[in-house]
């Protein structure tokens, strides 16, 4: 059986995950771990039994032997300069989104993944999601006819959104709502977005990091499709990393609605009051099982390059969505629709908003 050794830099949350993932699975010859604080790396060592533990990312660079590597790091500025190494030296490259900060950023990483003909994808792990599986197949089948309007509401616990605001200043729908623009366009493809108007409310986040607590944008789709997405991170602290989503897909011949709030299995402790467990947005290993999409998401992308099939997300969509949420943080500031793609114009605009900040 054809075999790989594989490394995740930064063993955080979702590079726990990832690594845990991967120590149990046959297709793994040798895994590598590297993160940077060094209580947490002796914590995913003693997890995962790794052939190597490292603090300094050059090592996984420098090592020929390993083919495949997660990039699972934070704060999101790192994205780039590993993902860049990596692909450079001819790994193939599962990176976490967002994608890159600065486009062209984006487009060097997608240069250089062609030139040196590796895979490259993006950790969309909603995609792995059954229930966003099932709207795939359904639309794809015909099911709903054409689709007319997809409706994403999703919010997340407070402890979560205190948590990314804290690293970095990216809005909800950069940080949160970009699952949903990429697996919303996922499912209409080959409809692209044309316009998008977006807003935005204060309220508890505002102290912490300026930012909103939730946004709400509007996208026409070039077919017509009307796209509604609303994201935030101000629910009350309950479960840990808690995200609850309703969907709603309606078309010409069907409407599909999807519950993904995790309200059908309720936990409820005198210590702890009510909890949603298995809510969290990447999922999590319950025993012998993965409840959730980031442990398939993990194992898909390794069977990608050893069958040499293509890798779920091609970045090229990735580029299309970040383009898409920075046009919703431009419409929200200007108080105005923003045409896509990006115009010359709309992306000075929004170099001049980075400045401000
Ligand atoms: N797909 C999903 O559902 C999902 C969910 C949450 C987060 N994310 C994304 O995954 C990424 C990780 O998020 P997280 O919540 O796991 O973050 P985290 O902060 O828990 O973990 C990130 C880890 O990276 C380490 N690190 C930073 N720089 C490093 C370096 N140079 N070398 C090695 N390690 C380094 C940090 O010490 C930290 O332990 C983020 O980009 C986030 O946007 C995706």
């Amino acid at each position: 059986m054809a075999k790989t050794e594989v490394a995740v830099i930064g063993t955080g949350w979702c590079g726990g995950i990832r690594a845990e993932t991967l120590a149990n699975s046959a297709l793994v010859d040798a895994l590598h771990i590297c993160e940077i604080r060094p209580e947490r790396l002796e914590e995913v060592r003693k997890l995962t039994n790794p052939a190597t533990a490292t603090l300094d990312y050059q090592e996984i660079v420098a090592n020929p032997a390993i083919s495949v590597v997660y990039i699972s790091t934070t704060p999101e500025q790192t994205h780039y300069p590993i993902a860049r190494d990596c692909l450079k030296a001819g790994k193939h490259v599962l990176l976490e989104k967002p994608i890159a900060l600065e486009f062209w950023e984006a487009d060097e990483l997608i240069v250089l993944s062609q030139a040196n003909k590796v895979k490259f994808t993006i950790g969309y792990s909603q995609r792995f999601n059954p229930k966003i599986a099932y709207a795939k197949k359904s639309i794809a089948e015909g099911k709903l006819g054409k689709v007319v309007n997809v409706m994403v509401s999703r919010h997340l616990s407070r402890n979560l959104g205190k948590k990314i605001a804290n690293r970095v200043k990216l809005s909800p729908a950069a940080m949160e709502s970009t699952h949903d623009l990429d697996f919303v366009f996922w499912l209409l493809d080959p409809a692209k977005p044309e316009k998008i108007y977006s807003q935005g409310a204060y309220g508890y986040m505002k102290d912490l990091n300026g930012s909103y607590d939730c946004m709400w944008s509007t996208v026409t789709m070039d077919d017509g499709t009307l796209v509604v997405v609303g994201g935030g991170w101000n629910l009350p602290p309950s479960y840990p990393n808690y995200c609850g989503t309703w969907i709603e897909i309606t078309g010409t011949e069907g409407a599909l609605i999807l519950d993904d709030t995790a309200r059908d299995h309720w936990l409820n402790t005198v210590a702890e009051g009510t909890q949603y467990p298995m809510s969290t947005m990447p999922g999590e290993h319950v025993d012998h099982v993965f409840a959730g999409q980031m442990g398939p998401e993990t194992l898909h992308f390794l069977e990608s390059v050893l069958l040499d099939r293509p890798a779920m997300v091609d970045p090229k969509h990735a580029r299309m969505v970040m383009e898409t949420y920075s046009a919703a943080d431009l419409s929200a500031e200007i108080g105005e629709p923003v045409s896509l793609p990006l115009s010359n114009h709309s992306i000075a605009q929004l170099a001049d908003l980075k400045a401000a900040e």
